[in-house]
């Protein structure tokens, strides 16, 4: 979604806010804009509907010199996708970039009669509000203060003015904002990726701060102005992460690199030898552990497909336990009871989904102990929850999540085994699924190369369909959802994922030859009534392809793809991968922005 980025420095503000930009590019958005103040203290501003390179070619008709500046692009929320109301807005003395949305931008705005508003967003309505205070008199951060004590709803912002140069106050309320602290200079971001190869120390804003930035210094604040200690932290990744190397897009490069990924998740956190399973971040007792009776488990999107399908394994492994999986954006509102004993797990690539932090807050005020299961070291669930585990995937740019989902699913179970241990759970279970996860990541490695050619044509085949059933039982249900997904993402193909048992009461009447179904058959006792779905499907008319694990049993489809592995309990995982390469070979073969796809965002910060 919207991202945010300021620099000041030596070096030429324009270009490390472009720069920057573009790192923030895969967050999705749809128009962009910086502002700068040049060294005679004039602003200069650009902005454009579109791609960065649309804005780029703005700038370059009028360069603008200055060493300070803030950048932003955005997401439409209040207002079209128009010049306009893309940000930087001015209002006065006030150039300011907001993410997030001021909820009572319509109250606010009936106070400033006065005030001849340019754009149809809420931003606007805050950064006139700041600049009504700023006229008064006082100084550029007791004005912003003042004003966003007025804001309901959520903002990360940066605001300059010329009346007070050298200086960028930026503030925070349920919005990231990172400030990068280098070497006489300072980097503002939404985001730590726009700050890698600039430095690697930083400030990480909390709820309810601000801080004033100049090029050697960061001063803190409450919103009373109490000025506040800071504690730099290291920002963690390199700058490789966050590049293509040498794939044409980022979302095949973070499917291919799964085994490694899967490496740094697993790694120090199973041992094969003894058949056990460790996480240290939990941060739970032994006690607390024996005491666990209920477990929730809340994401949005891909993270609550991880999520179901952990709960299968937890099942499994720890069958005293009432596993729940939810959806943040109906839990968040519902009237929920927690029982004592409860510990949730909250699943977020980004850390930062606006619902899944609003069922965390909600979470903990009714007094259950709540666990990130998070890849983005320092976001805003991983600092607010009791504890939890890092997932390391390592950035994931394309906005459709792959190996996030891979590693999240892999960090719920290696929880699960662990707390089987502590209850006493079927030990040769656990060593099963402890040395099937040893092995997971060369068998991932294995699929996804055995398989990868085999998917681009098919892909090819099936892209010309524009409509997709996706059908799984058992532990391959959650995929069956998680390949639908991922292909009406990325491909704009209408895909539907359904429990193969469900077929009968309603998607079998969608099924004719215009359909295309994708089925995930597990080689487990559930596999002739899988295929019974299958045949099913195929006496109407269907086109059926078919990814599975049973090697030599006869499978009557269009087309088969199988996969011979000593892994049992995770073909799921495996099976996945192959889902993934299919859609985005679709989506390639469809001629779409793989990446960036329309209207969707990396890390959905607003409700
Ligand atoms: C957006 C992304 C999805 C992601 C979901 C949850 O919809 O496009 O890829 O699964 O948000 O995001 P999170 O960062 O909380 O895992």
């Amino acid at each position: 979604m919207c991202g945010i980025v300021g620099y000041i420095g030596k070096k030429t503000a324009q270009d490390v806010l472009l720069n920057g930009l573009k790192r923030l590019e895969y967050r999705g958005y749809d128009s962009a804009g910086i502002a700068t103040l040049d060294d005679e203290e004039q602003p200069h501003i650009a902005r454009s509907v579109g791609k960065i390179a649309e804005l780029e070619k703005v700038v370059a008709k009028e360069p603008q010199t200055g060493h300070l500046g803030i950048g932003h692009t955005r997401w439409a929320t209040h207002g079209g996708v128009t010049e306009a109301n893309a940000h930087p807005h001015h209002v006065g003395n006030i150039w300011m970039v907001h993410n997030g949305i001021i909820e009572n931008y319509k109250e606010l705005k009936a106070e400033l009669k006065d005030v001849e508003f340019k754009s149809d967003t809420d931003t606007e309505v805050l950064a006139a509000f700041i600049d009504k205070n700023f006229a008064k008199g006082t100084s550029l951060k007791d004005a912003v203060a003042k004003a966003v004590k007025k804001v309901r709803g959520t903002y990360g912002i940066a605001v300059f003015s010329p009346l007070e140069p050298g200086k960028i106050v930026v503030a925070r309320l349920g919005s990231p904002l990172i400030i990068g602290v280098g070497k006489d200079e300072t980097i503002i971001a939404s985001d730590a990726s726009a700050l890698l190869g600039y430095t690697r120390e930083a400030v990480y804003l909390n709820d309810g701060e601000l801080a004033v930035c100049s090029d050697d210094n960061v001063d803190v604040y409450n919103l009373n102005l109490k000025h506040l200690s800071t504690n730099t932290e290291t920002i963690e990744g390199d700058l490789a992460q966050i590049q293509k190397g040498g794939y044409d897009h980022f979302l095949l490069k973070e499917i291919m690199e799964q085994a490694t990924t899967l490496h740094n998740t697993l790694s120090g956190r199973i041992d094969p030898k003894n058949g056990t399973m460790h996480l240290g971040g939990p941060n739970l007792t032994t006690k607390e552990m024996k005491d666990l009776r209920h477990i929730v488990i809340v994401g949005c999107g891909t993270a609550y497909y991880a999520g179901l399908l952990a709960s299968y394994y937890m099942e499994q492994l720890i069958p005293d336990i009432t596993t729940e999986v939810v959806i943040a954006s109906e839990y968040r509102y519902r009237s929920f009871h927690l029982p004592e004993h409860t510990v949730a797990l909250i699943v977020s690539q980004s850390g930062e989904t606006a619902d899944t932090l609003a069922c965390l807050r909600e979470i903990k005020k009714r007094g259950a102990k709540t666990l990130g299961v998070v890849n983005v070291v320092g976001s805003t669930i991983a600092r607010e929850v009791d504890g939890g585990t890092y997932v390391h995937a390592g950035p994931e740019i394309s906005v459709a999540s792959t190996k996030a989902f891979t590693a999240q699913v892999v960090a719920m179970l290696m929880f699960a085994g662990m707390i089987a241990e502590v209850h006493g759970g079927n030990k040769s279970l656990i060593s099963q699924f402890t040395q099937e996860l040893a092995i997971l990541p060369k068998e991932i490695e294995k699929t996804l190369n055995e398989h990868h050619d085999t998917m681009k044509k098919l892909a090819k085949k099936y892209a010309k369909y524009d409509d997709a059933l996706y059908l799984g039982r058992d532990t391959a249900y959650p995929i069956a959802l998680e390949g639908a997904l991922k292909l009406k993402e990325v491909s704009y193909l209408h895909a539907e994922g359904y429990a193969s048992g469900e077929l009968k009461h309603g998607p079998i009447a969608l099924v004719d030859d215009t359909f295309f179904e994708v089925f995930d058959i597990l080689d487990n006792w559930l596999f002739e009534k899988s295929i019974g779905g299958l045949h099913e499907v195929r006496a109407r008319g269907g086109h059926a392809l078919v990814l599975t694990d049973a090697v030599d049993k006869e499978i009557d489809a269009d087309d088969v793809v199988r996969i011979n592995t000593p892994i049992k309990q995770l073909v799921p995982i495996l099976l996945n991968t192959l889902q993934q390469l299919l859609a985005y070979y679709v989506a390639v073969e469809r001629g779409n922005d793989v990446d960036q796809p329309r209207n969707l965002a990396k890390s959905v910060t607003v409700e």
